[in-house]
């Protein structure tokens, strides 16, 4: 079983164009993306992709839902098959509840590592703090370097003495295995010596924050020895998926939409001290996919601090094209010469730092172009070489509004026409479309460019079964202003209104006095669910509970209600509809929801003041129950005045 806290972290990085565009090719289409549907046979085009609600839905078939719905009846996986498919996707670790006894075995063999791990950080951080000799070479090392006690402690710092076996000894004393100090790499294989002697230790945090593995530092300036040492790989620690300081920065990152990279621990450290803490580092290696994916789960924009030599900096670029391809907005900020962000914002101070850096930064692709420029200044044939560089990184590019862009304002610094260069990407593109069907060819189940679905080697999908179509249901009394609840806290429940709370919150307190009284039941049991498991966790059941749940009626509302503001007709497009007058859906919710809510009370109220407690009042004065009378008499005033203050404020008619 895969944890409830897991799968929402899985749901929250999941992009729904992403994971269908790995099956269906998709193009823009205003705010959504269409495609030819794989449920049922098309020529045009009637599958739409949703990103801003994360649904898809098909106006021709009907079938609707999230990714997880999409991987259920595209790749026929189970629910929870398809949650792994995503948590692989997107990089996301899941630690099982309830496992195959090896599933068990190897969670344990990883727990015992980061146990080993975290009685080493103890040890290191005990050196460090807690020792004579710690506190006069390494603490005093780290303040000289500018760091507070405070930064020292957040990010794990430690030292290690250089002595022969001062951990290993340790660990025998305390009773932790020898075993797993070598697992680790923090003894020799012959379990004689310590791996980290007379170093500074950093540690490295994996994704949830726990030691993963360390670095250590040589407090000495002799070039002969390594100025950094790491610990192996291990189970627990597979550096081209690691960013250090991303768990630090995590938080930050989402915040601010935007992901510094450095290359170097202090890098992070110093800037982190320095209050930017969206900041990770490489650890001197060039970016690998893995950790470009990291990166992407969080943000899409990258923002590169480079410091060192040209030639350094054009080895640097050519792994970048990596970043394009995963459809990172790419910035680079070289820093001044002999600086490292480090050094730099030690110097200048972080407000400095952060104009310089806000100043200097340059979009990836103009960047390399001016960077290359420079060099062949004169060289037609390495000119050539160099256009053809340009147009490679340009084509990995998916936005194709975005690519063409780019290879107009190329060819203008390139000084040749844009149709050269335009031809050049087609051909790179079309390239690395016939290798993409290939391979997909090999892949059955894979749908790629669905364009002529009958020279795909395998047959098509065909429906499973014919759901309705999604018309709006009769609705009978309430029903709209229920659903319109429904909608509100399916689609903005965990938004914050100003007042701090949450949409989800505020609605839901409002409700509970009418959680019974719904007049259409499927609004009323997704309610109840809301309601239910709001009390219990605090959490607010995400969307594709609803998109996926046993009752086909739930999830038919649930994909109609999601759906609602997106249906728009595809010919606005070209009749230039006046959206733009609209504030977007994001930025209404807090109105709408309190309108929502507005509507919906008036309505339970009308009905009570009408219908129920007139009928309360009647029964208890023809029982002769005159207190009872009398009581429900002051309750259809209070009715009445809370109605009435509604509709005021609504410009509704008031009741006499
Ligand atoms: N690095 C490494 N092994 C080395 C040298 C460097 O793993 N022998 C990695 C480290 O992650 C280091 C990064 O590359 O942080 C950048 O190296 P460098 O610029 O030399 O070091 P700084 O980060 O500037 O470290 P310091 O400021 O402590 O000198
Ligand atoms: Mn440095």
């Amino acid at each position: 079983m895969i944890p409830a806290k897991t799968v929402q972290e899985i749901l929250d990085a999941v992009r729904i164009e992403e994971v269908i565009g790995d099956f269906v090719s998709l193009r823009k289409r205003g705010v959504n993306l269409l495609g030819l549907c794989p449920f049922h046979n098309e020529k045009t085009p009637s599958f739409n992709v949703s990103p801003t609600r994360n649904i898809f839905k098909c106006f021709g078939c009907g079938k609707g839902g999230d990714a997880i719905s999409f991987l259920k009846e595209h790749e026929s996986f189970s629910y929870p098959d398809a949650l792994r498919w995503l948590a692989r996707k997107y990089n996301i670790e899941i630690e099982e509840i309830e496992r195959s006894p090896e599933q068990m075995a190897e969670q344990q063999a990883a727990d015992s590592l980061y146990i080993v791990n975290d009685f080493a950080l103890q040890h290191f951080q005990e050196q460090l703090f807690d020792t004579d000799e710690g506190k006069s070479v390494a603490l005093s090392y780290f303040k000289q370097r500018g760091l507070r006690e405070s930064t020292i402690r957040h990010f794990g710092l430690g030292y290690a003495p250089d002595q022969r076996d001062l951990l290993l000894r340790r660990a025998k004393t305390t009773g932790h295995s020898v075993d797993l100090l070598k697992k680790t790499g923090l003894c020799s294989q012959d379990a004689t010596r310590d791996f980290f002697r007379g170093r500074v230790m950093f540690a490295i945090h994996n994704l949830s924050g726990k030691v993963a593995a360390f670095a250590g530092r040589t407090m000495s300036s002799d070039k002969t020895i390594p100025k950094y040492v790491n610990s192996p790989e291990t189970e627990i620690y597979v550096k081209n998926k690691t960013l250090y300081g991303a768990f630090q920065a995590k938080k930050s990152i989402r915040q601010l939409d935007e992901c510094i990279l450095v290359e170097g621990y202090m890098d992070v450290i110093s800037l982190y001290q320095a209050g930017i803490e969206n900041v990770v580092a490489s650890s001197g290696t060039s970016l690998t996919e893995g950790q470009l994916q990291l990166i992407k789960r969080n943000t899409s924009n990258l923002k590169i601090l480079y410091d060192g030599d040209p030639a350094g900096i054009k080895a640097a670029l050519r792994g970048l094209d990596l970043a394009l391809e995963q459809d990172l907005n790419v910035r680079i900020a070289l820093l001044p010469d002999g600086e490292d962000p480090d050094s730099y914002v030690q110097k200048v101070g972080s407000e400095a730092f952060k104009s310089y850096v806000d100043q200097e930064s340059k979009d990836f692709i103009l960047f390399k172009t001016h960077v290359l420029l420079e060099e062949t200044k004169g060289d037609p044939i390495k000119k050539a070489g160099l256009v053809r560089d340009i147009v490679a990184s340009i084509a990995r590019i998916p936005d194709p509004i975005k690519r063409s862009v780019y290879l107009r304002e190329c060819a203008g610094l390139l000084e040749v026409s844009e149709e050269a260069l335009v031809g050049e990407s087609n051909k790179m593109i079309t390239t690395a479309v016939r290798k993409k069907q290939e391979k997909d060819a090999r892949t059955p189940g894979a749908a790629s460019d669905s364009s002529d679905n009958a020279q795909l080697p395998y047959a098509p999908v065909t429906e499973k079964s014919h759901p309705e179509k999604l018309q709006k249901r009769p609705s009978s009394g309430d029903t709209p202003q229920e659903n319109q609840i429904i909608r509100v806290l399916l689609l903005h429940g965990t938004q914050k209104l100003p007042e701090g709370n949450t949409v989800a919150e505020y609605v839901l307190t409002g409700l509970e006095e009418a959680l019974n009284s719904f007049d259409d039941p499927i609004s009323g049991s997704i309610a109840k669910e809301i309601y239910d498991h709001f009390s219990a966790t605090g959490e607010v059941l995400h969307n594709s509970h609803f998109l996926n749940h046993g009752n086909p009626d739930v999830q038919n509302l649930t994909l109609a209600l999601m759906s609602e503001a997106d249906e728009y007709s595809p010919n606005w497009d070209e009749k230039g509809y006046p959206l733009q007058n609209q504030p977007k859906p994001e930025f209404n919710f807090p109105k709408e929801s309190i309108d929502s809510l507005d509507y919906f009370t008036m309505r339970k109220l009308k009905k009570m003041c009408e219908i129920h407690n007139p009928n309360r009042i009647k029964a208890a004065f023809e029982a002769g129950d005159i207190e009872e009378g009398t009581r429900c008499l002051k309750i259809q005033m209070k009715l009445k005045d809370s109605y009435n203050m509604l509709a005021k404020k609504h410009n509704i008619v008031t009741l006499p």
